[in-house]
């Protein structure tokens, strides 16, 4: 069986999480539910990035002891992941002791490689980014060059890795592994990086009397080792680095880093050169995706325009908030969060579209097969049928733009299915077949029907889970919420051939219309 090994980026604690933060756990639960569908062994990882100024500023300024702060800031992830119906695997902390012992040795090896020395510094840093720059990055831009806030001139001693040496080999392997950094805007914004920029050796530790919350520097007691050094190597750590090496090679390298577009430049750039240079191989692929925006602002909690995802599942159910989040934008761009749109999805797509559809298929079971419909080689379609003709290609489609990451498309896909089944319903009128006595036409008819909407329902699943779950409920498939994987194990294809029968129960509509005052 092969494996899938996902991960999203660590969470500072700083602060509880908003629907930017969501939104990367859920195309990676999106992705993670669709491997498992496809029977591949997946190890979803997720986390909470612990150390730094940041955070322990954070602490102060509520009068909380910092592992105390960041224990509670936790508990706020780990129940909003639950709420959302995120499946991760492993949820790591960098304040875990055995990623801290990874994150030494690490620096113990490198430096045994003489690629980590010390020597002066002089530099402008930002604390909200936990990032140094140089002093004409900050000239071009005013202040920092990444969130645009005022920046420290600072002068110090510090430990460096020698990311420089590593320079040649990174761009050579990123241009024979296009794929390595994705979409292909990410891909040419750090091509262009690399021949435009010189790289300087990266400073990895900083002296406790100016950061005191992080993890101790193993070569110098003077010294914590950088938050962002320390916070790449949870992917290794996670997956069992110089612990479990039966584990770490049975997942290593990580398939795909989905990260914000604004954390590239670690991921793409110091992430790989730090493997490399510990023996290891890079991640397959880094993806970017973009930004949920208010207007033109970027939702962040420092600018004070976020929208907190508990209260908005709260308003319109989870499914409804994934389905907005995985439907409105493709992965990769920014999108525009709105209510309005939201409101639009939520009554157009999923109440009337798939709710009406699912409640009128099983309303026409309930009434012309009293609950239980067995599809029989010998039942003739009704003419109509051949509507469904342009939906057979449906699992290849899908199946494409899911391993691409495109899941807006894949959505759209499936959506053209609803509505043919929902097209073919208005063109059929099983009432007169039912007036005109037809019962082959007319079982062949609800039997189809059904068997398309259990197989959108799997395609539904990595997106909509309890949505998903709850059709295959109310067609009489499932018992268990592993059903889903033996169902959609080789039954995912549109083939109509009579199989399972089904015994219909029906729930409460899927998705009740919100009125829009
Ligand atoms: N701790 C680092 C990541 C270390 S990974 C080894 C970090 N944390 S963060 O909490 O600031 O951001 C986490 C993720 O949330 C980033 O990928 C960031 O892009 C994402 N988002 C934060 N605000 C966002 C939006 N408004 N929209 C979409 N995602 C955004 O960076």
């Amino acid at each position: 069986m092969s494996k899938f090994y996902i991960t999203t980026p660590l969470y500072y604690v700083n602060a509880s999480p908003h629907i930017g933060h969501a939104y990367t756990n859920i195309i990676s639960d999106c992705m993670a539910r669709y491997r498992k569908l496809k029977g591949e062994n997946v190890f979803f990882l997720t986390g909470t990035d612990e150390h730094g100024e940041k955070i322990r500023e954070a602490a102060q300024s509520k009068g909380e002891d910092v592992k105390r702060f960041a224990d509670r800031v936790v508990e706020n992830f780990k129940h909003l992941w639950k709420k959302l119906n995120t499946s991760y695997d492993f949820f790591i902390r960098t304040t875990d002791s055995f990623h801290e012992d990874v994150v030494k040795r690490a620096i113990m090896k490198l430096h045994q490689k003489q690629d980590v020395y010390k020597a002066k510094y002089e530099a402008f840093y930002c604390v909200p980014c936990e990032s140094f720059w140089t002093e004409s990055q900050v000239k071009d831009a005013g202040s920092c060059p990444s969130c645009k806030r005022q920046v420290q001139k600072i002068e110090e001693e510090n430990y460096f890795f020698r990311l420089s040496k590593y320079e040649n080999w990174l761009k050579k392997y990123i241009k024979e592994h296009p794929d390595s950094v994705r979409p292909k805007i990410r891909y040419n914004e750090v091509t262009g990086f690399l021949e435009n920029n010189t790289l300087e050796d990266l400073c990895i530790s900083r002296p406790k009397k100016r950061v005191s919350w992080g993890i101790d520097f193993p070569l110098d007691d003077n010294y914590v080792v950088y938050v962002w050094f320390d916070a790449l190597l949870n992917y290794i750590s996670a997956a069992g680095y110089g612990v479990n090496e039966e584990k770490f090679k049975s997942l290593w390298p990580a398939d795909i880093h989905f990260i914000g577009k604004d954390i590239l430049r670690h991921h793409a750039i110091f992430w790989p050169i730090m493997l490399h240079a510990l023996e290891l191989e890079p991640p397959t692929t880094v993806f970017a995706h973009g930004w949920w925006k208010i207007g033109e602002e970027k939702m962040s909690k420092s600018i004070g325009n976020i929208v907190n995802p508990l209260e908005l599942v709260q308003k319109v159910g989870v499914d409804a908030v994934r389905y907005f989040l995985l439907r409105e934008v493709p992965v990769g761009m920014d999108g525009n969060y709105s209510w309005t749109v939201i409101i639009n999805r939520i009554n157009g797509d999923l109440a009337n579209d798939l709710g009406n559809l699912v409640f009128r298929v099983l309303n026409m079971t309930e009434k012309y097969f009293e609950r239980k419909v067995e599809g029989k080689t010998t039942d003739k379609p009704p003419p109509q049928f051949q509507s469904f003709v342009g939906a057979l290609d449906l699992k290849e489609r899908y199946t494409k733009h899911m391993d691409n990451v495109e899941f807006s498309s894949a959505l759209e896909g499936v959506w053209v299915f609803i509505n043919v089944m929902n097209k073919y319903i208005e063109e059929t009128k099983p009432w007169t077949l039912r007036k005109e006595n037809k019962t082959d036409q007319l079982r062949h008819f609800i039997w189809s029907l059904l068997e398309g909407i259990r197989i959108a329902s799997i395609y539904i699943f990595p997106f909509m889970p309890s949505t998903a779950l709850s059709i295959a409920r109310q067609l009489g498939r499932l018992i268990d919420e592993k059903d889903i994987f033996l169902e959609a194990k080789g039954a995912c294809d549109v083939c109509w051939a009579p199989g399972k029968p089904f015994e219909i129960k029906k729930e409460s509509p899927l998705f009740p219309r919100i009125d829009v005052d």
